[in-house]
This record gives C-alpha cells, sequence and structure tokens, in this order.
C-alpha cells in the first residue's frame, strides 16, 4: 500500500466465536486512536456485496467487550467464493473509500480475504473460532470460551451419569478438527475422546478401556466424541454419530449409555479472560499493521506472541494435532 490509510473497513464471517466483538472494539479503537475511519460492514461478505456497512465511533464500540455473537452480524455468502463477487466486494470498497479490510472469522473467509488481497485491496485475518482449526495460529479466538462451555456441560453430565452408574457419550463442535474434544477430555477427565486427526479402533480404545477401569471400581464414564468423527463415514458406509457409539458401549461393555449432542450452545456466551485478552492483542495488532500500510498478512499466536503471516502462506500450512495432549487425555484418565 503506497497511499496514506484514511479508512479501514472490519467485518465478521463464517461461523461466529465469543471474542469477536472485543476483537472488532480493539480494532476500532487502535484505528480511531490514529484519526482513521472505521467502516464496520454488517453481515460479513454478503454485507459488503450489499453495501451494508456504518460508521464505528469510539462509543459506538462501547459496551462489547463482554458480549458473545457478533454485532456485526455474521453470514455465508456463497457469491464471494466466485470472481464476479470479489469484483463486486473490490468495487464497494473503492466506492465507500476503504484503504483496507480487516476481515475476522475462520480460513474460509482467510480465502475471501486473500482473494479481495489479490485483486488490490489490501486485507488482514483475524482468526475467530471456535473449531482451533487455523494452521498458522496456535489459537483462535472462541476456542477458550467455547471449551469452557463445553466444560461447565459435562460437569454436570457427570453428576447425573455418577448417580446412575451410566455413561455419557458427548458430541462436541470442531468441524474436521478435535481441539474442542481433546481439551474438554483433560478438562472433564474422559475415558476416551474420539477425535478425526487420530485413527481409534473402539473395541480397543473405548471398550477395552471401560472394562479395565470397571475392573478398578470406577462405574460410570465419559466419551466424547468430535463432529468431525460423526460427519465422516466409515468403512461400512455408515456415519459413526454419538448415538451408535452409545449402543455399541451399552452392547459390549454392558453400561447404560446416554447420549447428549451439545450443539450451538457452544458458540455462545460471553468471551473468557483469556478470549478478551487475545482479541484485544490481535485486533490492535491487525489495526497497526493496516496503519503502517502492510496488508495481506494474517494475525496469528506463535509461542504465545502474536505475529502475522503472508495470507498464501498461513493457508497453506497444515494443522498439527497435538499428540501429547492426546497421551496424556488417555493415560490420566484410567
Ligand atoms: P469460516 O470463515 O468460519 O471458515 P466459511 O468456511 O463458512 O467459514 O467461510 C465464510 C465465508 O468466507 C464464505 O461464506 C464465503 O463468503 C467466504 N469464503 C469461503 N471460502 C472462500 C473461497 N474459497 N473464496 C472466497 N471466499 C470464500
Ligand atoms: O466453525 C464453527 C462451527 O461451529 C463448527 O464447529 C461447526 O461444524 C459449524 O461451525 C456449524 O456451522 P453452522 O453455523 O452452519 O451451524
Amino acid at each position: 500500500m503506497d497511499k496514506k490509510v484514511k479508512t479501514i473497513g472490519v467485518l465478521t464471517s463464517g461461523g461466529d466465536a465469543p471474542g469477536m466483538n472485543a476483537a472488532v472494539r480493539s480494532i476500532a479503537r487502535t484505528a480511531l486512536h490514529s484519526g482513521i475511519r472505521v467502516k464496520g460492514i454488517y453481515k460479513g461478505f454478503a454485507g459488503l456485496l450489499a453495501n451494508q456497512m456504518e460508521d464505528l465511533t469510539l462509543r459506538s464500540v462501547s459496551n462489547k467487550l463482554q458480549s458473545g455473537g457478533t454485532f456485526l452480524f455474521s453470514a455465508r455468502c456463497p457469491e464471494f467464493k466466485d470472481d464476479k463477487g470479489v469484483e463486486h466486494g473490490k468495487f464497494n470498497c473503492i466506492a465507500a473509500g476503504i484503504d483496507g479490510l480487516i476481515v475476522c472469522g475462520g480460513d474460509g473467509s482467510f480465502r475471501g480475504a486473500r482473494d479481495l488481497s489479490l485483486k488490490g485491496i489490501p486485507c488482514i485475518g483475524v482468526p475467530c473460532t471456535i473449531d482451533n482449526d487455523i494452521a498458522c495460529s496456535d489459537y483462535t479466538i472462541g476456542f477458550d470460551t467455547a471449551v469452557n462451555t463445553v466444560l461447565q456441560s459435562i460437569d454436570r453430565l457427570r453428576d447425573t451419569s455418577q448417580s446412575h452408574d451410566r455413561c455419557s457419550v458427548v458430541e462436541v463442535m470442531g468441524r474436521n478438527c478435535g481441539d474442542i474434544a481433546l481439551h474438554s477430555a483433560v478438562c472433564c477427565g474422559a475415558v476416551s475422546v474420539l477425535i478425526p486427526e487420530i485413527e481409534f479402533d473402539l473395541q480397543r480404545d473405548v471398550i477395552e478401556k471401560m472394562r479395565r477401569t470397571l475392573h478398578t471400581g470406577k462405574n460410570h464414564f465419559i466419551v466424547i466424541v468430535s463432529e468431525g468423527v460423526t460427519n465422516k463415514r466409515g468403512s461400512d458406509g455408515k456415519l459413526l454419530t454419538a448415538s451408535r457409539i452409545a449402543k455399541y458401549i451399552e452392547k459390549e461393555a454392558g453400561v447404560e449409555s446416554r447420549v447428549t449432542v451439545i450443539g450451538h450452545v457452544q458458540r455462545g456466551g460471553s468471551p473468557s479472560a483469556r478470549d478478551r485478552v487475545v482479541a484485544s492483542q490481535m485486533g490492535y495488532y491487525a489495526a497497526t499493521l493496516l496503519k503502517q500500510g502492510i496488508g495481506n498478512r494474517v494475525v496469528a499466536m506463535k509461542d504465545n506472541k502474536v505475529v502475522d503471516y503472508d495470507i498464501l502462506e498461513g493457508l497453506a500450512m497444515t494443522k498439527e494435532v497435538d499428540e501429547e495432549l492426546f497421551r496424556v487425555a488417555n493415560e490420566v484418565s484410567i
């Protein structure tokens, strides 16, 4: 970017995540503090195409830090996957005087940011998704709150499972990423956790483990299944749903089982302290990059430091599962 940045845009896109509001507030305040105008674009890329935007002020972002959801609203916008849609987005940015755009969302939204950057509108991605599935970042805003929501539910399930000598099979979110499941398993003492990144065998990894544990006097169990496992077909062509797993446990281990799908409650709620801090740091960092004329970057957390990567480079990275944490989850839950 060679001209002085006078106006930036900000939008939230894809699945919402607790902490998106804290990120937008931080972006707006950082830019406004430097005399840069900030346009809040409603409903993600859909709002950009529909010209739904208005100026954010110091006071219009007040009282947002602690609220869940996104006051800018979010949307999925299939038109933006098309070159015509991106051209239209570029046109609307230029017409609104937007010199650079900050996109708060997941990797799908970053692809939109990449395409708009390639057309000459400098964009910065800020990782906001409960799934923690952005490869270039150790952390995504919303993850901590979602895991805390899951563990509050599972702690309650444990009470009732214990009263009835039952097994609770709990499905948690994470489209293709097992991080919510894995971290929740460690926090809740799940006997088994099934995630898409690590191959498992129901007999070996669930039933035999339950049987061994039954011998030591334990009589209630938590089994966590990631959404990423339940949405893939097995060799029999069928989906391995939480219900199928529960029936299998009843038949093979003889333990009465109940299923809980936690669902979208994981996406809501007031952001945790961690999410508020990271959202404020990343928002500040993203606005500072654009202010300096730097675009086409993704903000990320690496070894507890906020850093940035080229969007193309960031999107090309692949995420590694934390095998050590998986070992901890399994060995501590005997
Ligand atoms: P997330 O950002 O949470 O991963 P999605 O994958 O649903 O969520 O993507 C959100 C939006 O980002 C899409 O509705 C679309 O507008 C935009 N997007 C996703 N993939 C692409 C792509 N390949 N090219 C351009 N835009 C995309
Ligand atoms: O990406 C966040 C996420 O909640 C995933 O865990 C889940 O697969 C998906 O979004 C659900 O999206 P929707 O908003 O379409 O129900």
